[in-house]
């Protein structure tokens, strides 16, 4: 028995190795080829042709391979209707909380850009989380979740049960939420439509609401579909070019899926916020510190920054840094960065063009991009251009417009009944 379990556990190992492995290489999209066709854009093939920090500074030789080309985003198929109608109403329903209190609508806002336009998201009741919250606006596209990419995005339900059940997000324990969900008629029958006549269990909420995620994406992107003004053509140029962001930010997604530490400036309200008075002031910290040690680090006392990937790699040169993100939708995700330390889209721009800030770590290839005004303002009016048509899924409401929430029903025979 003992040896047969080994075995099995050893063969199962080996083969998500495999699988892992075999994922990663068909994830790299080699230069040149086309990533996407959908829309009325061709992917664009940068003047980098280098890969490494190194051979940038340097200027040497241009390397063989390039970026993978930015373009539209493909379009995402197979969404199961009945599970993303189901994952709506539970996006939306504060029954995924401990203390019924709060959704991921809270810091996911469909009018705040899907997120919460906070420099530093809020977190549950009595703490206070120490990073700016991401939107979910197309993070189904994303190769891995959060800003230290602690999650693979491969898995989307693990996502949702990491959001759902840590106490600086909704602090929700599985197994209260399905009974909740099982005294609600209405979800008692979406859940059987959605899953085959089965009942809400803790494993169907994950499912139906990353379902769900997969049909919060961008609509009518000037850049995808091929309307840019004369000024985002010309920041394009020296999005691929000059400025040199495609770098990083590049493929359909705008991210090559690494961390970098670009020597953003640490939040001093995570320290110390200043908002608020007496004891509270450093509540934040305290959500950094026990996450820090959550995730395994040495020494968690001491944790002053933010360690951001190092957390997950350990590897001393991934401290402070982030995983890149997305940058499509940046006009209603203000403020930018991990940390929410930035706030409009021209302090993004000076940051860059002044070789990014000061960290031990800070990535090689940031350098001073000395762009004139002129070219600042063609920059921009590209990053613009990755912004759609706002994408609002409004939670579900009655008939007279106010937010539909579903009533627990009383059982009127409750002795008799099996339930
Ligand atoms: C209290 C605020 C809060 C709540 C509630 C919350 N989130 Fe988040 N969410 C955040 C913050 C902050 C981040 C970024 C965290 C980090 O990077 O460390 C995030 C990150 C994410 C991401 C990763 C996005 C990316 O591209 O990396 C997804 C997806 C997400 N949340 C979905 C959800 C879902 C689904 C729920 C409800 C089950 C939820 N969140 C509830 C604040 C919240
Ligand atoms: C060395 C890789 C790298 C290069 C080059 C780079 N970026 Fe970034 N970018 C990142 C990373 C990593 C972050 C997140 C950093 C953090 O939060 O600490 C980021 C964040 C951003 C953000 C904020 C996004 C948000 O949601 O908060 C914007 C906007 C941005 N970059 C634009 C650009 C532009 C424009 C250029 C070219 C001038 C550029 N980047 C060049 C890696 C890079």
């Amino acid at each position: 028995m003992k040896t047969s379990l080994k075995f099995l556990f050893s063969l199962t190992l080996s083969l998500s190795l495999i699988l892992t492995i075999s994922c990663g290489k068909d994830d790299r999209v080699q230069t040149g080829e086309l990533v996407n066709v959908g829309g009325g854009m061709k992917p664009v093939k940068s003047s980098f042709t280098d890969v490494t920090d190194s051979t940038y500074a340097s200027k040497s030789k241009p390397a063989k391979k390039g970026y993978p080309p930015i373009g539209p985003l493909p379009k995402q198929e197979d969404i199961n209707a009945a599970m993303s109608e189901l994952g709506k109403y539970l996006f939306f329903d504060n029954r995924l909380s401990g203390d019924d209190a709060m959704s991921c609508s809270t810091c996911h806002d469909p009018g705040k850009g899907w997120a919460d336009g906070l420099p530093l998201s809020k977190a549950y009741p009595g703490s206070l989380y120490f990073r700016n919250s991401k939107t979910i606006l197309n993070t189904v596209h994303a190769r891995y979740f959060y800003w230290d990419g602690r999650l693979t995005a491969r898995d989307i339900p693990t996502l949702v049960r990491d959001s759902i059940t840590e106490t600086h997000f909704l602090n929700m324990d599985g197994r209260l939420m399905f009974l909740r969900l099982q005294q609600v008629p209405e979800y008692v029958e979406m859940f059987k439509k959605a899953f085959g006549g089965k009942e809400a269990s803790f494993g169907r909420v994950l499912k139906a609401v990353a379902e769900f995620l997969k049909t919060v994406v961008s609509k009518n992107v000037p850049f995808d579909t091929g309307k840019l003004s004369v000024s985002a053509k010309k920041g394009q140029k020296l999005f691929v070019g000059k400025a040199g962001c495609i770098r990083c930010h590049n493929g359909t997604y705008f991210s090559d899926g690494k961390a970098h530490n670009l020597g953003v400036p640490e939040n001093p309200n995570i320290l110390e916020d200043k908002n608020r008075k007496g004891d509270e002031r450093y509540w934040r910290h305290i959500t950094m510190r026990s996450f820090v040690k959550f995730m395994g680090v040495n020494n968690f006392e001491n944790i002053r920054k933010d360690p951001g990937h190092y957390v997950i790699s350990k590897n001393e040169k991934d401290r402070g840094a982030f995983v890149t993100p997305t940058l499509r939708e940046l006009t209603r995700t203000a403020p930018y960065m991990h940390n929410g330390m930035l706030k409009t889209l021209d302090n993004v721009i000076e940051f860059y063009n002044k070789g990014g800030g000061e960290s031990r770590n800070k990535a090689s290839m940031l350098k001073p991009l000395n762009l004139g005004g002129e070219e600042k303002k063609n920059l921009k009016a590209f990053l613009e251009s990755l912004s759609g048509d706002e994408v609002i899924i409004m939670p579900p409401v009655d008939s007279k417009g106010k937010v539909k929430r579903f009533k627990y029903q009383v059982i009127k025979n409750w002795y008799k009944v099996p339930n």
